[in-house]
Parts: structure tokens; C-alpha cells; sequence
């Protein structure tokens, strides 16, 4: 078995991104909350070393999350981070304070010794850039510990117990604002630990076709494919397991973006030889969604639909075992919430739901290990297109929610896909498509007054939207150059008949949505 991390979660907002550091140095973690580690729990998922996260908590409350005793009685070496760093000192007879002097942003640690996760990085007597984010501070040590590093508001900004492997920052090393962090855990998780650094895509591609051969055994495996990034690469990994043993059905609900139906059938069939149902109802959908506005009533409308044709073509090629799904990791993460109480936040996949029960199908999900661009990387190394796997998101609903507050119709959603694929074909001209999270066009429900030429226009506005982001859980508006914005409303309002007016949102989340529904 690969080495294995373990992340015991407190409830940071980035506890995530030590997990994608972790992996990115070729180590394969998990993040498991704080109250559900146990002994059992431990031993079964059997880690090399543990990480404790931080978290919006405080040590001096008398409700504070800690970590489960087992990680101190177990033997193995364990970084805390920030309040992580706090828990292990607090509960090994060191001492924690509110302090006046808080830390948000970036500080400077003052490098007072050697230590093992500072080799061939840090030296004594250097000064290095670190975010901090924190209000109470470590004030006294527990024995075997000594400080490392220093910062004018952390006397203990990095600690060290050598003979346990004991390590604890204050600061967040897992954020990009900490150049040298994503190094230290490395050094911790490769030198003090000991790992091989080999969980690569090729390995997990292997281990996964393995996996996937030991659940479905004879089985039959039916996916529904979207277009999508993680679906596709579902598919791709699961033929390459199972090869004819798995039917892929695209459902078309004429809601796609252009040329996205093409693109999809094509790859399928004739680059992956990979059985595919392609079943057109775009006029069963557009039937149903007329005069609709309600963004949850056409949400409801759209996926009600979806499982019924699914459900349909599935009992046309004589049904299967089991669903395949492109369920990935951050949905199944279980979240701590603020007070430190268990709170599960499992979001099921937005198109299927309800199925694989009342298909009475068992779920086969590859990817619930993987970040998303972990699955562009599995993508890859499947040898997938990179239009394939490099495409933004898309909503299931597709374009039926990219045209609000007004009945949706062909000709609406011509118009709307025509403006995006100019705003898009310029993003990748001029090299953003993949520094943007997603970018779409909007048509909105207002005609608005224009010249063109000698007369007088009245035709719709649109929006144009473009945001980053790591998870869509967060995002801010993407600041384009204003002569490109220009040379996309020219293009547009030049080539699509129907718009005569261009806008760009601004709107970060929150408080906006990312979709404008
Ligand atoms: P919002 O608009 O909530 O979007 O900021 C966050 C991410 O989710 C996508 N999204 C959806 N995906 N069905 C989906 O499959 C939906 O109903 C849906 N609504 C939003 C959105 O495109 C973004 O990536």
C-alpha cells in the first residue's frame, strides 16, 4: 500500500489545501474531522504520520475541539498547524493564551535553530516570509519541546520535539502566502516520515482499474455522461477497467453549449471506442420548460427529466448493476462546522440523484479520492483530450439557467450560445482559458436602444461572467484588461444577431452566486 497521511480537520477554511500540498508532493491523504478519529478508525486507515489542521476555535474555551488521544499514544510523528499547534501543546501540558497582539496576514519568523523540517530550507539566524491568522498563541512548551523559529507575535512560531517527531507552526504553511510552506511539509512527510513520494496519476490510475475490477467483477455498469470533466474521465477510466462491459448514456437536453454535443459523441465513439448511447430530447425539454421562469422550478423540471430518459435508455440496453457516478472528493469531505459539533455535508451529484435507489443500482464513484484538477491530471494520463479535460464547469441545468427571469426558447438559447462561444473563442485566443475557473454569456430578460449602421436596433443585453476560483465554493470576478472586454463586446454585438448591448459582472462570492440562478 502507498504511503498514507492522515489530516485530522478542526474546521479551517483551508484545511483542503493541505491535503492538495500533501498529494502534490507524491503522498496520498485523507482529511478525517476531529470527532471521528478513533483507534478503530486509525489503525483501518493505518497513516504513516498525522497532521492536525487549524480551525476558528479557541484552546482557553472550555468546549474546544481536541485531538483524540490515540494520536499521542500511537507513536507516529505529528504536525500541528496553528490550531493544531495549540490542541498538541495544550494537551501535552504546555499552555495556550489570548494574546493582544493578533497575526492576520503576512509575518516574518525569525529562524532561531536547525530542525528537521527546515533542511536544506531554512538555516538559523534567516529571516522568512508566513501567513499567520491567528489570536491566541502557544506561551509555554511541554517537555521534550524547543522552539525553532520565532515572530514578533509567536514566541513558539515553529516548535520541534525530535525524539517523537513532534512538530508544530503557527503559521498556515499549506497557503500559497507562505512561499516555503508547501517545502516544509514536504520535508516533514518525506524526511522526518519517511515517505516514498510515489502516488502519482500512473498509480493511482492503476490501483483505481484494479479497484474498480474487484467491485463490478462481471458485472454491468451504466454512466451517464454530461460533457463534463470529472463524468468524462469516469467513463474513460472505467472502459479502460472494464472495457464493453460498461454503456455510457448521454442524455442531449438542448441546453448544452455549442458544439458541446458534437464534441462529446465524438469523443466517445470514435477516439474511445466506448459503447454510447446519444439520446436527442432537446424538444421534450424545451416542451416542458415553456414559459417556466422559477430558476428551482426549471432545476426541478431538468432534473426530473434527466432520470426519467436515463432511466428509459438504461431499460433499452437491458439495465445494469451498477451506476457510475463522477463524484469527487471535496463532495464527500464531512465538513466540522464552527462550534465543533459533527455536521455532514454530503451534496449527492446534481443530475442523478435518486437514481442508483430507485434503479436499485449499487454506485461505482472512481474519483471520490480526487480533487478536481487531480482528475484533469488522471485525464491526462488517460490520454484525454485537453479539451475535454481542461473545459470549465457546467451546470447540469446548462444554459436554462444562463437565461433569467424570462420563458426559455430555441431562439433565446441560439442567441445565447452564439455570444458564448465568441467570449470563449477570445479567452482561449488570448491564453486565460485556463487561469479562469469558468467563463460564460448571460442573456439577459432587458432589450435595450442601439445604432447600428443608419438605424435603430432593439435587441437584448447580455452579461458576460469569468471568475476564479479553487472550488466554486468561493470565486472573484476575473480582471480582464478593458481592451479585451471592448474587443469582445464589438465581436459579439457584430456577429450575434439579437444582442446590441454588452456588460461585464463584477460581483464576487459572496455575496453573488457564481451562476446568475
Ligand atoms: P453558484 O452559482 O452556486 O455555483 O455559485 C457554484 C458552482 O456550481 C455550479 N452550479 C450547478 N451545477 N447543477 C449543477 O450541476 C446546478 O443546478 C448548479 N447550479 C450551479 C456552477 O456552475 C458553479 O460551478
Amino acid at each position: 500500500m502507498t504511503d498514507r497521511i492522515l489530516i485530522i480537520d478542526f474546521g479551517s477554511q483551508v484545511t483542503q489545501l493541505i491535503a492538495r500540498r500533501v498529494r502534490e508532493s507524491g503522498v496520498y491523504c485523507e482529511i478525517h474531522p476531529f470527532n471521528r478519529v478513533d483507534e478503530d478508525s486509525l489503525n483501518a486507515y493505518g497513516p504513516k504520520a498525522i497532521i492536525l489542521s487549524g480551525g476558528p476555535a479557541s484552546v482557553t474555551e472550555a468546549k474546544a475541539p481536541s485531538a483524540p488521544q490515540v494520536v499521542f499514544e500511537s507513536g507516529l510523528p505529528v504536525f500541528g498547524i496553528c490550531y493544531g499547534q495549540q490542541t498538541m501543546c495544550s494537551q501535552l501540558g504546555g499552555s495556550v493564551e489570548p494574546h493582544v497582539h493578533r497575526e492576520f496576514g503576512r509575518a516574518m519568523v525569525d529562524v532561531v535553530d536547525d530542525c528537521a523540517v527546515f533542511d536544506g530550507l531554512w538555516s538559523a539566524n534567516s529571516q522568512h516570509q508566513v501567513w499567520m491568522s491567528h489570536g491566541d498563541r502557544v506561551t509555554a512548551l511541554p517537555d521534550g519541546f524547543r522552539p525553532v523559529a520565532v515572530s514578533e507575535g509567536a514566541p513558539y512560531a515553529v516548535i520541534a520535539d525530535d525524539a517523537r517527531r513532534y512538530y508544530g507552526v503557527q503559521f498556515h504553511p499549506e497557503v500559497f502566502h507562505t512561499p516555503n510552506g508547501a517545502q516544509l511539509l514536504r520535508n516533514f512527510t518525506h524526511d522526518v516520515v519517511g515517505c516514498a513520494g510515489d502516488w502519482t496519476m500512473a498509480s493511482f490510475r492503476k490501483e483505481a482499474i484494479q479497484k474498480i475490477k474487484d467491485q463490478v467483477g462481471g458485472g454491468r455498469v451504466i454512466c451517464g455522461l454530461s460533457g463534463g470533466v470529472d463524468s468524462s474521465v469516469a467513463a474513460v477510466l472505467l472502459n479502460a477497467a472494464i472495457g464493453d462491459q460498461l454503456t455510457c448514456i448521454f442524455v442531449d437536453h438542448g441546453l448544452l453549449r455549442k458544439n458541446e454535443a458534437e464534441e462529446v459523441v465524438a469523443m466517445f465513439r470514435d477516439r474511445f471506442n466506448i459503447p454510447l448511447v446519444h439520446r436527442d430530447a432537446k424538444d421534450l425539454f424545451l416542451g416542458e420548460l415553456e414559459g417556466k421562469t422559477d430558476p428551482e422550478v426549471k432545476r426541478k423540471i431538468i432534473g426530473g427529466l434527466f432520470i426519467d430518459v436515463f432511466e428509459e435508455e438504461a431499460k433499452k440496453v437491458g439495465g445494469a448493476d451498477f451506476l457510475a457516478q463522477g463524484t469527487l472528493y471535496p463532495d464527500v469531505i464531512e465538513s466540522v462546522s464552527f462550534d465543533g459539533g459533527p455536521s455532514v455535508t454530503i451534496k449527492s451529484h446534481h443530475n442523478v440523484g435518486g437514481l442508483p435507489e430507485r434503479m436499485r443500482m449499487q454506485l461505482v464513484e472512481p474519483l471520490r479520492d480526487l480533487f478536481k484538477d487531480e482528475v484533469r491530471a488522471l485525464g491526462r494520463e488517460l490520454d484525454m483530450p485537453e479539451l475535454a479535460v481542461g473545459r470549465h464547469p457546467f451546470p447540469g441545468p446548462g444554459l436554462a439557467i444562463r437565461i433569467p427571469g424570462q420563458p426559455i426558447t430555441k431562439e433565446k438559447l441560439d442567441i445565447l450560445r452564439q455570444a458564448d462561444a465568441v467570449y470563449l473563442d477570445e479567452i482561449r485566443n488570448s491564453g486565460l482559458y485556463d487561469e479562469i475557473w469558468q467563463a460564460f454569456a448571460v442573456l439577459l430578460p432587458v432589450r435595450t436602444v442601439g445604432v447600428m449602421g443608419d438605424s435603430r436596433s432593439y435587441d437584448y443585453a447580455c452579461a458576460l461572467r469569468a471568475v476564479t476560483s479553487t472550488d466554486g465554493m468561493t470565486a472573484d470576478s476575473y480582471p480582464f484588461e478593458h481592451e479585451f472586454l471592448a474587443r469582445v463586446s464589438t465581436r459579439i454585438i457584430n456577429e450575434v444577431k439579437g444582442i446590441n448591448r454588452v456588460t461585464y459582472d463584477i460581483t464576487s462570492k459572496p455575496p453573488g452566486t457564481i451562476e446568475w440562478e
